[in-house]
């Protein structure tokens, strides 16, 4: 049989074509993903990055659950509009403890990938509750309740653990103090040098501007203020990792 006549049987016998084509579409699928499964982390690790603090944690499930990312992403894209406006570009290391990531795509408000640092507490605090005081033309919804919201976290711990299962590496420790740290970072009544030597460069205060309780806010601040803080982009060392980023 030519080439010409096995052609045309192949194109000829709708079940041959549609196995051959699977066969060839799956070679393709196979080299893609198979070296997946045999090496442990796609993503190479950059100085600074370390799994959130339990408040961290708690004020970036508040986020999730009050829908922030419908209006704002958290993804600077490594084109010169953004990182004049918004800093460097995201680098992967830095969402990589991230479950579920936040980049988002809807850019309704700023991205906030950076954010941290950026304001004061009290703004944060006076824009969430009132955007428009802030900003008039802002169209941002009030989340004022987040600050007489007690933060209930049913099982501080198991929250830590659940995020260990699919890979943020918590330590022990880690998950033993979840409940003391989760308010020793926003009670400054209580001490969390222990804490602040487990997660480098963690923001120890009361945040919300009421030292009395921790509430929703002291979370979600929390979580606003160290938001892109974590790798130092512009020292030596992190440059020597992005070169090694771009290189491969
Ligand atoms: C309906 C869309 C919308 C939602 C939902 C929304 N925002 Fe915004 N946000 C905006 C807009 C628009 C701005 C820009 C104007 C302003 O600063 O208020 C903004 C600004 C901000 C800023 C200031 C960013 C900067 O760089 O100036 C922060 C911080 C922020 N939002 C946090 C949040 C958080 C936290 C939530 C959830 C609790 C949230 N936003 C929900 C639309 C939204």
């Amino acid at each position: 049989m030519s080439m010409t006549e096995r052609h045309k049987k192949l194109e000829k016998n709708v079940t041959l074509l549609a196995a051959a084509t699977l066969v060839t579409v799956a070679i393709g699928g196979i080299v893609e993903i198979a070296p997946l499964f045999w090496i442990d982390n796609t993503i190479e690790k950059v100085e600074g990055v370390r799994p959130y603090t339990p408040l961290e944690q708690a004020g970036r499930d508040v986020y999730i659950r009050e829908g922030c990312y419908v209006c704002h992403s958290q993804m600077i894209r490594p084109f010169r509009d953004e990182v004049e406006r918004y800093g460097h570009y995201s680098l992967a290391a830095e969402s990589m403890y991230d479950h579920p990531f936040q980049w988002g795509s809807k850019r309704t408000g700023p991205d906030l990938a950076r954010v941290g640092g950026r304001y004061s507490d009290e703004w944060h605090v006076q824009h969430l509750k009132d955007p428009q005081a802030m900003v008039p033309e802002s169209i941002m919804p009030s989340y004022s309740f987040l600050a007489d919201t007690d933060l209930k976290i049913s099982d501080p711990a198991g929250v830590l653990m659940t995020l260990q299962m699919v890979g943020v590496p918590y330590s022990e420790r880690d998950v033993e103090r979840a409940a003391e740290d989760l308010l020793a970072q926003a009670d400054p009544e209580r001490d969390a040098e222990d804490l602040q030597e487990r997660y480098p460069k963690s923001q120890i205060r009361d945040f919300d501007g009421n030292p009395d309780r921790v509430t929703e806010m002291d979370a979600l601040v929390a979580y606003l203020q160290m938001l892109g803080t974590l790798v130092d982009v512009n020292s030596a060392a992190a440059q020597e990792e992005l070169g090694r980023e771009k290189g491969r």
